[in-house]
Formats: structure tokens, sequence, C-alpha cells
């Protein structure tokens, strides 16, 4: 199989907007004109409840899960976080909705599902105790994504796992990257909380 194949693969996983096609399908809405205007799981709570939130939550997950288990369906010397990698460019630049896409949060998290599953549940504990404390998702991802840089450079160093490293270093300036309107936000104090 070609290497481009399966990289193709994973970049039209991840490039599904999952909240664009929820948002239009079953609530006739486009969330690009709504909340923040971002295709992400956020902002489907925000706009179309609970249920959305969740299902969009969940796929967004999923899409990089799946692409992290591409090389366990298809034969390829690709390492499994590449096809992660570029399911989060897919889901941040999607084909399919324009090439704007989401903040790489969901997807990112997939990743680690799939590819070391404590990991996805010590990150799920990371943002549930940034959310209680500061209320806002956008900081608690970003806290997240702080978080994650400085486990992964202690594991990475003892463990010699440089590749899991890069890779963390990447996603994580991904979703820094990906916040810039919500720092903004953030420092002027207009950044919108959640409640509980
Ligand atoms: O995962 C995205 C979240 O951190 C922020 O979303 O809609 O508040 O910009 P939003």
């Amino acid at each position: 199989m070609s290497t481009l194949l399966p990289i193709l693969l994973a970049y039209l996983l991840g490039s599904i907007p999952s909240a664009l096609w929820i948002g239009k399908l079953f609530y006739n809405t486009d969330i690009r004109t709504k909340g923040s205007g971002n295709l992400g799981a956020t902002n489907t709570f925000r706009t179309l409840g609970k249920k959305a939130g969740i299902v969009v939550t969940l796929l967004d997950i999923l899409k990089g899960t799946a692409a992290t288990l591409i090389p366990l369906y298809i034969a390829t010397d690709i390492h499994p976080l590449i096809f992660g990698v570029v399911a989060v460019i897919g889901h941040i630049y999607p084909v399919f909705a324009k090439f704007k896409g989401g903040k790489a949060v969901a997807t990112s998290g997939g990743i680690l599902l799939g590819y070391q599953w404590p990991l996805f549940i010590m990150a799920v504990a990371v943002l549930l105790i940034a959310l209680k404390i500061t209320k806002m998702v956008s900081l608690s991802s970003i806290i997240l994504a702080v978080v994650f840089i400085i486990y992964t450079t202690i594991y990475g160093v003892i463990t010699g796992d440089y590749l899991f490293m890069v890779v963390i270093y990447i996603l994580a300036i991904f979703i820094i990257f990906r916040h810039r309107a919500n720092i903004s936000r953030i420092r002027a104090g207009t950044e919108p909380k959640i409640n509980w």
C-alpha cells in the first residue's frame, strides 16, 4: 500500500466536520454562525445543547482514535502517532468545511485514547479539574496543553520516547495557536464561562 493512501485516509477522517454536519442534519443550524463560530464540541454544547454536544465530543474523539488505529488495518511502516497528527490537521483544516475547522482538543484526546488510553484518562481528569477552577473550556484546554508539555518532557527524557514527546509538542502548539481569539477574550475578561 502506498504511503499516501493511509495518510489521506487519516486526513479525511479528521476532516469530518461532525459539529457542522450534526447541526445541519438534526438542528437545521450552521453552528459557524452561532456562539464562538467554532466547529467544535464546546460550541455545539453552547448552541445546540447537551445531547448534540456529547455526540460531537464523542465523534471528534473517535476521529483521533480511529486514525491512530489505521496501522492495525492497513499495512504501513508509518507510526500510529503520525496518523493521529494528520487527523488533527484534518480537524483544524477540513476539506469538507472550507478548511475552517475546530481547535484540536477532542481529536488530540482521541489520539491519546488510541495510543495509550491511561493518558486519555489523565487528560480528562486534568481538563475537569481545570474546568472546575476556571469555568472556561478554552482556558482549561490551554492549561491541559501546558500540563502535557511538562509531563511529556519528563516522560520523554526518562523513557527516550522522543517521537511521542514531539507529537505532544505539536498538538499542544496547535491547541494554543487555535485558541488565539479565546486568549484575547480571556485577557479582556469577556470569555464566556460555563454554567454547570
Ligand atoms: O475545544 C474548544 C474550546 O476550548 C473552546 O471553544 O467555542 O469556546 O471557542 P470555544
